[in-house]
């Protein structure tokens, strides 16, 4: 039976769960089999509880290296108990964030490097990777902004990080897009969300196997 896994990526404020929950909503009707939309760090009861640990702002004396630790361990909670059994079970797998998320911020952004933080989460999904992947693309400075405008004062302990950690989490995104090009799409995302979501419809739509949509 097939299955397909599907992360999304993009900075804070690329508008993420908004497109997730529209896509998944635009391409259900055009799915012979089941879907699951999940996100990182969380979707999983443990994976959740970590979430909230890494995220809680009072938490600031967190390392670098334990932060990509706590990211990697709520991640393979997640693998565990959500994304592998949806798999097995012939799902398509939405995820907000997934691998390259801690590539960018943990890798560029801590700056603890790319190839260290790939290897931690290696050994945390065994080397699972998504299908597919889009990156919201939109630049550090527009999501800052958006945030700020949407939920100021309620910031998270990453979204409290200074413009200059966005775009060194940024740069980290265009490494890893390059090296990854045939795995990840860049959508434009600073556009209207029905175009965001539009482009998402159709760029799934296309490189979903063909067992798994409706005739
Ligand atoms: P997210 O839930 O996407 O933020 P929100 O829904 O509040 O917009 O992600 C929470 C934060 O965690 C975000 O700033 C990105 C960060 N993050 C990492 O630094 N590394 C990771 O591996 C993941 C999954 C997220």
């Amino acid at each position: 039976m097939g299955s397909y896994f599907i992360s999304f990526e993009g900075p804070d404020g690329a508008g993420k769960s908004t497109v997730i929950a529209q896509v998944a909503a635009k391409i259900a009707p055009k799915l012979a089999t089941q879907y699951l939309v999940t996100r990182e760090p969380g979707g999983s009861k443990i994976a959740e509880q970590i979430r909230q640990f890494i995220l809680d702002p009072k938490n600031d004396k967190l390392t670098a290296k334990t932060e990509a630790l706590l990211y990697a361990a709520s991640r393979s909670q997640h693998m565990a108990e959500t994304i592998i059994p949806a798999l097995a079970a012939g799902k398509v797998v939405f995820s907000d964030r997934f691998v390259d998320s801690s590539l960018a911020y943990q890798g560029m952004g801590r700056n603890l490097g790319i190839a260290a933080v790939k290897q931690i989460n290696d050994f945390a999904t065994s080397g699972i990777a998504p299908d597919l992947t889009l990156f919201l693309d939109v630049r550090p400075e527009v999501g800052l902004a958006r945030i700020a405008k949407d939920r100021s004062g309620q910031e998270d302990r990453l979204e409290q990080e200074k413009l200059t950690f966005h775009q060194r989490v940024y740069q980290g995104y265009q490494q890893v897009n390059e090296q990854d090009h045939e795995r990840i799409q860049v959508v434009d995302a600073e556009r209207s969300l029905d175009q965001v979501v539009a482009d998402c419809v159709k760029i799934i739509a296309n490189h979903l196997p063909p067992e798994l949509l409706k005739d």
